[in-house]
């Protein structure tokens, strides 16, 4: 269960209005873009209320039309999950994960996973918190048996595709050597998807010219992960995979609420990650969404201050602003699951990623004085996962250091977010915290499942189905009949 040391916390005090506040003009800045935590009260008797909507929504057998598309089924996944791995072992769907991602980490030395939008972004995030920076630039050794990761599929960007090939067929010569296979994950819940299906037919091709038409290889090293139906799931028929090989992504649950199926999981396991950890923080963080007040809610609580911060203060621009390189592929991800799940019925909030302190030297200058849209909510890593690297005194001081000889980079972060907070603060730019006690599987389970709830409660306060993605379909029926035409 969840130890206090591991839970993640969410500070938002410092974008209150103060309750005595003499008039200035700066206090009369705070009251026009800070919130008055009157509001928050006030708002507290319905946030209440959708959640318990949220809850009792998971448990209908038949969907209301006005409630459709319903893809609630993220909330309870891993919990049943991980139940029906302890009652089933090897044959749960988390049993099988497993067992596929060992036989891919036995096999190949590098692994391709091909998917786009909620089929990739979480994994993505996944390998780029949790792995090495360098990962795939370490020798097989220090890798623990894991093979390189890259992401395709995402694009249909010719010489990207090329690359790949071309990476592969100079660093893979001879099939029958570990360290020179290769294998691949394809995931697509619809299966329709045309740069993944592009991607994938591609990639067949090259994987029948370097282990021969007919090898074994060609079906022990793809792991398809699809929807019950579809073009994918016919392919893989077609091609004779055995169904236990296929991997399936739940009915009721939405491609961008999909990390903790399939989608995330298997990657995650041929990174050698810990998936229990990563369920397990999934997991507490729902508990503690059902079951805790207001005030021990991160769920809530974030759902309610980003929703007031919109809809009262005027801040349609949402800047996850992470402060560690390590998260930026999250933020990507949780602009995804903002943008698709909200923008909706000419309304949502914009979401942008800022990786700090790297953007205080490119967007910084807008957050500080550009125009007051924004709120700043930071992810703040309270300890680092390796040693602190030091300053030290060195005896060339040219470059003026020595004064800062007893500090580390640790506490350079640290200021940097201090003074930053107080930068902001000082000329009543709203921001709050997002509090990580470390990046590992169990954080880092918590923060995605605390993004994906505490979306799902603000579309439901702001009216907003945050299922279905309606508006994406134009751009493909339109890509397809060009396509058509064009023959
Ligand atoms: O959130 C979503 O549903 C989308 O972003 C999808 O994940 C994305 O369009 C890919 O779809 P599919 O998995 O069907 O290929």
């Amino acid at each position: 269960m969840q130890l206090p040391d591991e839970a993640i916390a969410y500070n938002y005090q410092h974008l209150l209005t103060p309750a005595l506040d003499d008039w200035t003009p700066a206090a009369e800045l705070r009251q026009q873009h800070f919130l008055s935590p009157g509001k928050v009260r006030d708002l507290t008797p319905r946030v209440l209320q959708v959640r318990s909507q949220v809850a009792t929504e998971r448990e209908l057998k038949l969907v209301p039309q006005e409630l459709q598309p319903l893809d609630g089924g993220f909330i309870d996944l891993p919990q049943k999950l991980l139940d029906q791995h302890k009652k089933q072992g090897d044959a749960s769907t988390l049993g099988r994960v497993l067992k596929l991602a060992e036989r891919m980490r036995e096999q190949v030395d590098r692994f391709v996973v091909l998917g786009i939008g909620g089929s990739y972004m979480g994994a993505k995030a996944l390998f780029e918190s949790l792995k090495s920076s360098y990962h795939n630039d370490l020798p097989a050794k220090d890798r623990s048996g894991t093979p390189r990761i890259y992401f395709e599929g995402n694009n249909a960007d010719n010489d990207s595709l090329h690359e790949l090939f071309e990476m592969l067929s100079i660093t893979c010569v001879e099939p029958d050597q570990r360290d020179e296979r290769w294998g691949v994950t394809v995931i697509s819940k619809s299966g329709g998807t045309l740069e993944t299906a592009a991607a994938y037919r591609a990639i067949r091709k090259e994987m029948a010219e370097f282990y021969g038409p007919h090898a074994t290889q060609l079906k022990d090293l793809v792991v398809p992960i699809t929807g019950a139906t579809g073009s994918l799931r016919n392919l893989c028929k077609a091609d004779g995979f055995a169904d236990e090989n296929v991997l399936t992504i739940p009915d009721d649950v939405g491609g961008r609420y999909s990390v903790f199926t399939p989608v995330g999981l298997l990657p995650a396991a041929v990174m050698g990650l810990d998936v229990r950890a990563l369920l397990l923080g999934a997991l507490a963080m729902t508990k503690q969404f059902l079951e805790e007040r207001f005030d021990n809610n991160p769920v809530l609580q974030y759902a309610a201050i980003n929703y007031l911060m919109n809809t009262e203060c005027q801040k349609p621009i949402r800047v996850l602003s992470v402060w560690s390189k390590k998260l930026e592929s999250l933020g990507l991800w949780y602009d995804q699951l903002l943008a698709e799940s909200l923008g909706k019925q000419g309304l949502g909030p914009t979401p942008i990623t800022a990786v700090q302190t790297r953007d205080l030297h490119s967007r910084g200058q807008q957050h500080q004085e550009g125009a007051r849209d924004k709120v700043i909510n930071n992810v703040v890593v309270k300890s680092w996962t390796n040693p602190p690297i030091a300053i030290s005194m060195t005896e060339r001081n040219e470059d003026d250091l020595n004064q800062y000889n007893r500090k580390n980079l640790p506490d350079i972060m640290h200021a940097a977010l201090a003074g930053t907070n107080k930068a902001y603060n000082d000329v009543s730019r709203p921001t709050a915290d997002i509090v990580l006690p470390s990046i590992t599987e169990h954080t880092i389970g918590q923060l995605m499942q605390m993004l994906m709830l505490a979306t799902v409660v603000e579309g439901r306060l702001m009216g907003v189905n945050p299922y279905g993605q309606p508006g994406v379909e134009a751009y493909k029926r339109n890509m397809k009949e060009i396509l058509k035409k064009t023959t």
